[in-house]
C-alpha cells in the first residue's frame, strides 16, 4: 500500500529496447520508493539503466510492464509531473546564461520577463551572479552544473531527479558541490532522486540507497543511511560512515571484496598487518 507521504513508488517496473528488432532487456522488477521530502540515490554499473529509470519516472519513456506512481496513484500521464536535470546539462550556447535558465518556464508558458525575475532571484544562491548575459562556454564545469540546476529548480516540481549532477566535475569542485546540494535541498524541502556512481556521494547525501544489478538492472540491495542531518562532508571519514561505505561496496563490488578477503589472508600468512589499500 502507499501511504500518503510516499511521492514516487514503482512496481514490478519492467523494460526492454528494441536492438536490431530484438527486444534488449534494460530495467526489470524494480521496486522502488522515495518519501516526501526524502533524498534518494540510485547506484550502478555503467549502462545497467540508472538513466533509463529516471527517464521512465519522468514519463520520457513508457515501461514495458509495472506501473509508476506519484502521490500515491498510477500516473500514466506523468511528463512534466516532474523536474529533471538530465546527464548532460543541455545547455543551448547560443542563450546567455539567463535565457538558458528560464527555458524550462518558458517552456511551461512562464513570459519570458516574468521568467527572468524568477531567474534572478535565485542567481545569488547558485552562485552565479555577474554571469547571467554570458554564454554556457564561459562558466566552469561547476557554474554549468549549477545553471543546469537552476532550470530544473525554476520550474517548481515537488520530485526533482538528477541524474550524475556533479559526474563531470573534478574533486574539489565536486565536493564543494556536494555541500551545497545539502544545504539548498534542506532549504527547498524537495524530493531528490538522484543518480551518481559515486559512493561517498551516495552515502553523504542520501537517505536510502538503491543498488542496481548490472544490466538489466534490478534492485540488488537498499541502504538505509541513518547518518543525522545536517550532514557536512567531514562525515566520510566518521566509523559509521565507512560501515555504510564497507555495506555499499560489498554489494557493488562482491568479486573485488572476496579478492580483498584472499589478499588479506595471504597476508596473514605471512604474518604481515593488512594494509587499508587492500579493502579499498
Ligand atoms: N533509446 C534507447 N534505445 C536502445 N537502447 C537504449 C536506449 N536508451 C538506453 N539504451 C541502452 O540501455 C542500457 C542502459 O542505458 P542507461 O543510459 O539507462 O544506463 P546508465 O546506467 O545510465 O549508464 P551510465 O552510468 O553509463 O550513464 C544501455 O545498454 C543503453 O545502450
Ligand atoms: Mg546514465
Amino acid at each position: 500500500m502507499s501511504s500518503v507521504n510516499t511521492k514516487i513508488r514503482l512496481r514490478d517496473l519492467r523494460k526492454s529496447f528494441a536492438v536490431y528488432g530484438r527486444p534488449v532487456p534494460v530495467l526489470r522488477e524494480v521496486e522502488f520508493h522515495a518519501r516526501e521530502g526524502e533524498l534518494v540515490g540510485v547506484i550502478g554499473p555503467s549502462g545497467c539503466g540508472k538513466s533509463t529509470l529516471l527517464n521512465v519516472i519522468a514519463g520520457l519513456e513508457q515501461p514495458d510492464g509495472g506501473t509508476v506512481e506519484l502521490d500515491g496513484r498510477p500516473a500514466p500521464d506523468r511528463l512534466g509531473m516532474v523536474g529533471y536535470m538530465q546527464q548532460k546539462d543541455l545547455l543551448m550556447p547560443w542563450r546567455s546564461v539567463l535565457d538558458n535558465v528560464v527555458l524550462g518556464l518558458e517552456i511551461a508558458g512562464v513570459r519570458r520577463n516574468e521568467a527572468r525575475r524568477r531567474a534572478r532571484d535565485l542567481v545569488d544562491v547558485f552562485g552565479l551572479s555577474g554571469y547571467e548575459e554570458q554564454y554556457p562556454n564561459t562558466l566552469s564545469g561547476g557554474m554549468r552544473q549549477r545553471a543546469a540546476f537552476l532550470r530544473t529548480v525554476l520550474v517548481e516540481r515537488d520530485v526533482m531527479l538528477l541524474d550524475e549532477p556533479f559526474g563531470a566535475l573534478d574533486a574539489l569542485t565536486r565536493t564543494q558541490m556536494q555541500e551545497w546540494l545539502l544545504g539548498l535541498w534542506e532549504m527547498l524541502g524537495k524530493t531528490i532522486v538522484m543518480v551518481t556512481h559515486d559512493v561517498d556521494e551516495a552515502l553523504l547525501l542520501s537517505d536510502r540507497v538503491y543498488v542496481l544489478t548490472p544490466r538489466p538492472g534490478t534492485v540488488k540491495a537498499v541502504v538505509e543511511v541513518g547518518l543525522p542531518r545536517p550532514r557536512y562532508y567531514g562525515m566520510i571519514t566518521e566509523p559509521r560512515f565507512n560501515d555504510l561505505k564497507q555495506q555499499l561496496v560489498a554489494h557493488l563490488h562482491p568479486a573485488h571484496l572476496h579478492q580483498a578477503h584472499l589478499h588479506q589472508a595471504h597476508l596473514h600468512q605471512e604474518g604481515r598487518p593488512m594494509s587499508q589499500e587492500v579493502l579499498r
